[in-house]
């Protein structure tokens, strides 16, 4: 059973290589042009040094709030697109996991299930705002009147990125039965019969028009001018915890927390949006040191490790997002699989603190992690 064997998210990655078929395992990996951003997510993990304190005794615990609300470590799971592509139970699955392990889950506006159709203790929703403003309003009611606890603006997608391996694989959503997919479906018999015998895969909230690239969908339907005016909109309509994701610089963190948000992401979409923004990480002190005091900080992009959770946290993030790992871990084995996924965050993050010297999520601070030059 590779989900039980895995020991680390890189074993996840890997048995969820071989479940799924490579245009659908590259639409999870992939990012924008050439992927530096993509690439720099993860080294800039690899400028973390921590400073440890010795001799410190007693226990270690990894909660913390979020929002407000309490949270059993500082991690949410981020919105993806069209997840039920990625394992044919999707995003119940994800919320699922997500509840055992007490933490957040976001549904996407581009997700294959309904925002009342899930379960959960802490749903949060992903907006992108739609040319048809109505719909948009309509959509933030139906997310208030099933419960969620956060509504989540993206704002790094005015227009979709150039995800090349996309392009090169042809991929359209759903998926279209070509020689190229037939011939790849032979090796991943499992995810095929899936597709085939359950319930048609699209989009649960608006009709995707057939068979589209994904790039094209976003291109049809997003409203690329959108502004800091309809934040302040969004503020007054939705009225509940606002999230402004896919900040990428002190500017414009300061004018979230001006607009009246709760909370920014740091974020370049996981290097899928515009290749070399700078890696979120490293934008995580500055922005701490610009807005700490208003708003709460979290960042995605290369989390890979509960080392590297710590590490931000550290330097100032409240929480952090993550996006392909628990993918990995529901491509590897559905719902068990995201709940491994964040248990081996879990352990990581809270042996890192037992190293570090750190017993509590407050005790992570800027005098035990330092980015190195
Ligand atoms: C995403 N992301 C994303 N973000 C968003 O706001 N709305 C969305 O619909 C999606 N869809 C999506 C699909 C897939 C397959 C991926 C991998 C990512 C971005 C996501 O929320 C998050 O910012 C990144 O995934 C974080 O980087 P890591 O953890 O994947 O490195």
């Amino acid at each position: 059973d590779p989900v039980k064997r895995a020991h680390t998210l890189r074993d996840l990655r890997a048995a969820a290589a071989k479940r799924v078929p490579r245009s659908v395992f590259d639409y999870v990996e992939g990012g924008a042009d050439d992927e530096i951003s993509l690439r720099r997510n993860r080294s800039a993990f690899e400028r973390v040094e921590f400073s440890p304190r010795v001799l410190v005794g007693g226990e270690v615990s990894t909660g913390t709030t979020i929002l407000g609300r309490p949270a059993a470590l500082p991690l949410v799971l981020a919105p993806t697109g069209y997840t039920r592509m990625m394992h044919h139970l999707g995003e119940p699955a994800v919320a699922g996991a997500a509840t055992q392990a007490g933490v957040p889950y976001t549904l996407s506006t581009m997700g294959t299930t309904a925002p009342e159709d899930l379960k959960g203790t802490d749903l949060w929703f992903q907006l992108y705002v739609w040319r048809d403003r109505g719909f948009t309003t309509d959509l933030i009611e139906r997310a208030r009147g099933a419960g969620y606890t956060a509504l989540v603006l993206t704002v790094d997608t005015p227009v979709p990125g150039n995800r090349v391996r996309d392009v090169r694989n042809g991929l359209t959503l759903p998926p279209r039965l070509g020689i190229k997919t037939l011939l790849d479906g032979a090796s991943k018999p499992r995810w095929w019969w899936h597709l085939l015998t359950t319930e048609p895969l699209r989009f649960a909230t608006f009709d995707g028009d057939g068979s589209l690239a994904p790039s094209d969908i976003g291109t049809k339907m997003f409203d690329r001018n959108v502004t800091w005016a309809d934040v302040s909109w969004l503020r007054e309509t939705w009225g509940g915890p606002l999230v402004v994701k896919g900040i990428q610089s002190r500017h414009d963190a300061k004018r979230a927390a001006e607009a009246g948000a709760d909370a920014v992401v740091l974020s370049n979409h996981g290097g899928r949006q515009l290749d070399r923004g700078p890696a979120p990480l490293e934008l995580v002190a500055p922005v701490a040191d610009e807005v700490g005091d208003r708003l709460e900080i979290y960042v995605d992009g290369g989390v890979r490790t509960g080392g590297d959770i710590a590490a931000a946290v550290g330097l100032g993030a409240k929480a952090c997002l993550i996006g392909r790992p628990y993918l990995y871990g529901l491509m590897a084995g559905g719902e068990r699989g995201v709940a491994r996924a964040i248990a081996i965050l879990r352990e990581e993050l809270e042996r890192t603190m037992r190293l570090v010297g750190a017993n509590s999520i407050t005790d992570l601070d800027r005098e035990k992690v330092r980015l190195r030059a």
